[in-house]
């Protein structure tokens, strides 16, 4: 096993890649605390962690509430007694929360003469300032114990969006300098920190942008993503929580400050032959 007696907090588990890393923790050893807003989703990993033998315990969390996050913290610490492993997935464009906040059915405006200042506040305390602040809270147990792990997910739209979205992609560039930041500070107590870019990843995270098409519409345009990508096709939420688990686990030991892309093959252009 990769993660022997280890316990995690996954922020943004109760779907997605962070459901899927909460499983493979599991089938590693690892018990998690699933912190999020979304309690069905949240149940739902809790059964699957539970099926393969290992504790899981769900706090409802708003990483855009530093009071939640302390919380869920003081709540993981008070179950386990400590917490090896932070990983922040928690993230995306909030349903109906700030000025310009897309409604279901709706899609975001979007753009740079659109800019909002509430949905702006809104999407960088999402991606952005609550990951800070998990950080901010386990450290202390981390330094402590003289082991830590922490993976945040940025984005593959840093460098290459795939459309204009600058909120949210200003905040996953801060996911970048956050763990450079902490990389460096916490280096000297055995605490590693690295982030991920995905590239188009097969999630409910899609659901806001889609909520206008019909089932076979979703996966006719999940096709289409998957035709942009040089291996031609779109990621899943296992693509991604394979490298979580390595940035989890001793086989990364040597790796710290790193931003690895999960984009299959992207941002290479399409393969062609031109001459
Ligand atoms: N799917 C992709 O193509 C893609 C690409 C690049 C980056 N990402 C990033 O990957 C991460 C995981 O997303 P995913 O694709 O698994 O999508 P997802 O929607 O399945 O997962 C996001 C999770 O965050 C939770 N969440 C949302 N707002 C929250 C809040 N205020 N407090 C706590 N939890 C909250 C959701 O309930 C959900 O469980 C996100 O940070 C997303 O921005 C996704």
């Amino acid at each position: 096993m990769l993660l022997p007696d280890k316990v995690a907090i996954i922020n943004g588990g109760a779907t997605g890649m962070g459901r899927s890393t909460a499983i493979k923790f599991a089938e590693e050893g690892c018990s998690s605390v699933i912190a999020d807003v979304n309690e069905a989703g949240a149940m739902e990993t809790v059964k699957e962690v539970e099926k393969r033998g290992k504790e899981c315990l769900f706090v409802p969390c708003d990483i855009t509430d530093i009071k939640q996050i302390k919380n869920c913290v003081d709540q993981t610490v008070k179950k386990f007694g400590t917490v090896h492993i932070m990983v922040g997935c928690a993230g995306g464009t909030p349903r109906v929360r700030g000025g310009d906040a897309p409604k279901p059915g709706s899609r975001p405006r979007r753009g740079v003469a659109n800019l909002d200042g509430t949905f702006w506040d809104v999407m960088l305390s999402l991606n952005l300032k609550g990951h800070a602040f998990f950080c901010k809270e386990v450290a202390p147990y981390m330094v402590k114990q003289k082991f830590g792990k922490i993976i945040l997910i940025s984005s593959l739209g840093v460098y290459s969006p795939p459309m204009p979205a600058s909120e949210y992609h200003s905040a996953k560039a801060g996911i970048l300098g956050l763990v450079y930041n902490l990389a460096f500070e916490l280096a000297p107590h055995n605490i590693n920190v690295n982030a991920i870019l995905p590239g188009p990843i097969k999630t409910p995270f899609y659901d806001p942008l889609m909520a206008n098409l019909s089932e076979k519409e979703k996966e006719a345009k999940f096709d289409e993503m998957g035709r942009s990508v040089p291996l031609q096709r779109i990621g899943l939420p296992e693509d991604v929580a394979n490298v979580v688990l390595f940035f989890a686990s001793e086989m990364s030991s040597y790796i710290s400050g790193e931003t690895l892309i999960v984009g299959g093959g992207k941002p290479l252009p399409l393969y062609s032959e031109m001459f």
